[in-house]
């Protein structure tokens, strides 16, 4: 069954077109570890419908079991249940034996995607400030409460998705910083903190007409709230070497966001969790430049070298918070 007849298979199961029906379908870009589409039905409901796959779309072997999306779907449905429903699409149906779910289709033209923003110079520190409160409403709202620990008991899923190609293999090939990256992965193992989604990526932001849209929470896990903070953190300090005349602004956001969020966190001591996320930075900077899921648009060498040099030194240095972090940030070649 190709693509498309397999989707079509699914909503006729879940009841959202008549049997023989053609929706139309437009897949959407990205991808990587999933089939996302865009359905227009005969009868005029516009719809997504997602699928995960079990082997990534990466060059280098990279599984994870395709159960995440029941994940993705439960962190979806409780988001918007504990949080706001303006955080997140509407779950419409789900098909967990297939890995399959439909959701709400939110038009581009009122959520643009947060990345497509960024890359066109369009960098707004005022929205990073409302990215930052909406991710800590959601740890706030998740934090310390013993049974989502266990419905989130993901520890697998998160150590192959995340832990493991971006520390660890960053680990196995570079002998100077592997301690340091080898310890933060068994910090960020034992901590059980709050609902952590995994891929606060601009590419899984939506510019929603009352602020952020949370997609793609594939990798959620109840762990430690500081790798949601550094993951977003990080592409925007990529972002200020790659977009350097927006260097400023891409800074900025990254002050804003942290205030904005560290000003929320009440379930305890702000200033631990910040050196907690200043951490994870440096080594998620060393990931995107060395490890299984790197930048794609990071291809200048002179570029790579300035954020190697200076993750690393953020690495090795005990007292790194996220102001001292940023304000010794250097874009412009000179570090
Ligand atoms: N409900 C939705 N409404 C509008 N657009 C959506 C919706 N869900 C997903 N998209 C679009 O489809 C893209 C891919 O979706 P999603 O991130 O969930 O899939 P993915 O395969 O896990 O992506 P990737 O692995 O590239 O991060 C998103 O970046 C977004 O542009
Ligand atoms: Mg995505």
């Amino acid at each position: 069954m190709d693509d498309t007849a397999d989707l079509c298979d699914a909503l006729v199961g879940l009841g959202l077109i008549a049997a023989g029906e053609q929706p139309r379908f437009s897949f959407m870009t990205g991808g990587v570890s999933c089939d996302v589409a865009k359905v227009e039905t005969a009868d005029g409901r516009v719809l997504v419908i997602k699928k995960a796959l079990s082997q990534l779309r990466v060059p280098t072997e990279w599984r994870a079991s395709a159960n995440r999306s029941a994940f993705e779907v439960q962190w979806l449905k409780l988001v918007r249940a504990r949080v706001s429903a303006d955080q997140v699409p509407e779950v419409i149906a789900e098909m967990p034996e297939r890995h399959i779910f439909v959701m709400a289709y939110l038009p581009i033209e009122t959520h643009p995607v947060w990345k497509s923003e960024l890359l066109q110079g369009r960098v707004d520190p005022d929205f990073a400030v409302a990215l930052g409160q909406a991710l800590v409403q959601i740890h706030a709202a998740t934090a310390n409460d013993p049974a989502l620990a266990q419905q989130f008991a993901t520890d697998d899923l998160f150590m192959a998705l995340r832990i493991d190609p971006f520390l660890l293999h960053v680990a196995r090939h570079q002998a100077d910083v592997a301690p340091a990256l080898r310890a933060l992965a068994l910090d960020l193992q034992s901590r059980k903190t709050a609902l952590v989604h995994g891929d606060v990526s601009p590419k899984n932001i939506l510019i929603g007409p009352k602020g952020p849209v949370i997609l793609d929470a594939e990798c959620a896990v109840y762990g430690d709230p500081a790798f949601d903070l550094a993951f977003c953190l990080t592409h925007l300090l990529i972002k200020s070497v790659f977009i350097r005349d927006r260097g400023r602004l891409f800074i900025g956001s990254f002050r804003s966001m942290s205030q904005a969020y560290l000003a929320g966190v009440g379930w305890e001591d702000p200033q631990a969790l910040s050196a907690r996320t200043a951490k994870l930075v440096a080594a998620l900077l060393l990931a995107r430049l060395d490890g299984k899921s790197t930048a794609p648009y990071l291809t200048d060498e002179a570029d790579k070298a300035l954020i190697r040099q200076q993750a690393k030194a953020f690495l090795q240095d005990p007292a790194l918070d996220l102001a001292q972090l940023i304000n010794r940030w250097t874009f412009e070649g000179q570090a």
